[in-house]
């Protein structure tokens, strides 16, 4: 069955490309690909291929370039920045497709918050700390549901990872107050990470938004929340501890 490739090609350093991804995008004939948060390296990759800058074109353009160049028999891919099922907008084109009898595949990419993480050397599930990350956004022209509201959110005090919001950095901060993070709480927005003009800007809920403001950022930043940031303490794991088994190793010491 001819299919389409929805590949995620990572958070923008060309390294971050999984060897699939590459593979694909340069023996591609026709690349639709997220305009500006696709770097020009990997651009460049698409050495054949026609490209479409999805930027420019509506979901029913976007579905007939995927469709037709497929009934086509073309190597058709859809280059999402970092991974194609976070706020990659996938399924009304997936559905679309599976009405007219097209199938696809979707290659993962590295989404944006993990290169987050990786651009502050943290770990986002801290023993002791929280076990649990929520991945969400501000509301702003898409609705959130209420039940998702950031207070409601913050409720938990675990690991809070916010999309697409950081112009709306402030009303975040109140929300998350709200919801019981304290105001020395910890928070790092990271601008472009992967990219040669990455940013990282770190503080607390107290003053974080005066410094986002201060560095100009309104967009492609990831806000994450939380004390794994710059924890005051923390447990160590159980699955190296010396005292525990488990199914690979036995315990070395018996507590
Ligand atoms: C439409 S969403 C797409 C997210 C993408 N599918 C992903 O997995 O990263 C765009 C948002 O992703 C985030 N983003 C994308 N690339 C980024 C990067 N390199 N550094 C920080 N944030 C990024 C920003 O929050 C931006 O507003």
């Amino acid at each position: 069955m001819a299919k389409v490739y929805f590949v995620g090609c990572g958070p923008g350093d060309p390294e971050l490309l999984t060897v699939k991804a590459k593979k694909l995008i340069e023996k591609a004939d026709i690349v639709v690909y997220s305009g500006s948060l696709i770097p020009p390296e990997i651009i460049k990759l698409c050495k054949k291929a026609k490209m479409y800058d999805a930027a420019k074109l509506v979901r029913e353009e976007i579905f007939e370039v995927l469709r037709d160049n497929t009934l086509d028999e073309k190597l058709v891919v859809r280059l999402h920045d970092g991974d194609p099922s976070i706020y990659g907008a996938i399924r009304e084109q997936t559905d679309n497709l599976k009405k007219e009898g097209i199938g696809y595949e979707v290659v993962p990419g590295i989404t944006s918050f993990l290169a987050s993480a990786a651009a502050l050397g943290c770990e986002l599930t801290l023993p002791g700390v929280t076990q649990t990350i929520i991945v969400t956004r501000a509301e702003s022209r898409t609705k959130v549901p209420t039940r998702e509201k950031i207070s409601e959110l913050a409720k938990h005090k675990a690991t809070m990872i916010f999309y697409l919001s950081v112009h709306l950095i402030s009303d975040i901060v109140k929300e998350a107050i709200k919801g019981g993070y304290t105001k020395s709480t910890p928070v790092a927005v990271v601008y472009r990470a992967s990219w040669k003009d990455e940013k990282v800007i770190t503080g607390t809920l107290e003053n974080i938004a005066k410094k986002i403001r201060d560095e100009k950022i309104t967009k492609t930043a990831i806000i994450i929340i939380g004390d794994i940031i710059n924890p005051k303490h923390y447990e160590y794991s159980k699955l190296y501890d010396k005292t525990f088994s488990h199914g690979y190793r036995k315990a070395k010491v018996v507590s």
